[in-house]
C-alpha cells in the first residue's frame, strides 16, 4: 500500500489533542491528501459505538469486541481506501490504545487481543506512532481541571499507572515505529519536538 499511516497515542490528559492541528497542517503543506480521523469512531457507526464505549460500563471482553467492531468498520470504510489512494492517514488512537487500556489497564489477556488484531487488521500496522507521554500525576492533574470526565478519564491512579507502563512497554517492543514524546514540558517545546518528528517522516 502506498499511503502513510500515522497514529497518535497517550494517556488521557497527555495533551495529544493540542498538537493535532500542527501535525495536520505540516503534513498538508507537503501537498499530499491528509485524512484526519479518530478511534473509537471515524465512521457514523463507529461514532455511535464510541458513545457506548465512553459512557457505558461493560465487561472488558465486550469492550474489546466493540472497539474492534468499530475498528473493522473504520479500516474498511476509511483507512484502507485512503491508504490505497496514497493519502496520509492520521488517526487519533488505534490498536495500541486497545493494548494499553483493555489489556494493560483492564486485564484482558494479551492472546485474546492478538487474535482480534490478526482478524481485523491482518498484517497492517501504523508506519509511525507518536506516543505523548507524561507522568501519571500530571495526567491526573490535567484531567481534574478539565471538562466532565468520560468512563476512562474517571479512573484512578492505579489504572493510569498500568496504562502508562503498557504504552511504554509497547514503545520499547516496537522501537522502529514508536516516537516517544516527553509531553511534560511547556507546550511550545512539545510542539517543536512534534514538528521535528513530522518533518523527519
Ligand atoms: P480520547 O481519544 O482521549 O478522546 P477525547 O480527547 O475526546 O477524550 O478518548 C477515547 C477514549 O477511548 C480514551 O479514554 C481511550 C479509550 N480507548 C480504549 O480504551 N481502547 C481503544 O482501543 C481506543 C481506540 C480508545
Amino acid at each position: 500500500m502506498a499511503g502513510l499511516f500515522i497514529t497518535l497515542e497517550g494517556m488521557d490528559g497527555a495533551g495529544k489533542s493540542t498538537h493535532i492541528p500542527t501535525i495536520l497542517q505540516l503534513l498538508a503543506s507537503g501537498g499530499r491528501e491528509v485524512v484526519s480521523t479518530r478511534e473509537p469512531g471515524g465512521t457514523p457507526l463507529g461514532e455511535e459505538l464510541r458513545e457506548l464505549l465512553l459512557h457505558r460500563e461493560m465487561h472488558v471482553e465486550t469492550e474489546s469486541l466493540l472497539m474492534f467492531a468499530a475498528r473493522a468498520e473504520h479500516l474498511q470504510q476509511v483507512i484502507l481506501p485512503a491508504l490505497q489512494r496514497d493519502a496520509i492517514v492520521v488517526s487519533d488512537r488505534f490498536t495500541d490504545a486497545s493494548y494499553a487500556y483493555q489489556c494493560g489497564a483492564r486485564g484482558l489477556p494479551m492472546h485474546k487481543m492478538q487474535q482480534l488484531e490478526q482478524w481485523v487488521q491482518g498484517e497492517l500496522q501504523p508506519d509511525v506512532t507518536l506516543l505523548f507521554d507524561v507522568p501519571v500525576e500530571v495526567s491526573l492533574q490535567r484531567l481534574a481541571s478539565a471538562r466532565t470526565p468520560d468512563k476512562f478519564e474517571a479512573q484512578g491512579a492505579e489504572f493510569f499507572a498500568r496504562l502508562r507502563s503498557q504504552y511504554l512497554k509497547r514503545a520499547a517492543d516496537y522501537p522502529q515505529r514508536f516516537r516517544v514524546i516527553d509531553a511534560h514540558r511547556p507546550i511550545e517545546e512539545v510542539k517543536k519536538t512534534v514538528e521535528e518528528i513530522i518533518l523527519s517522516i
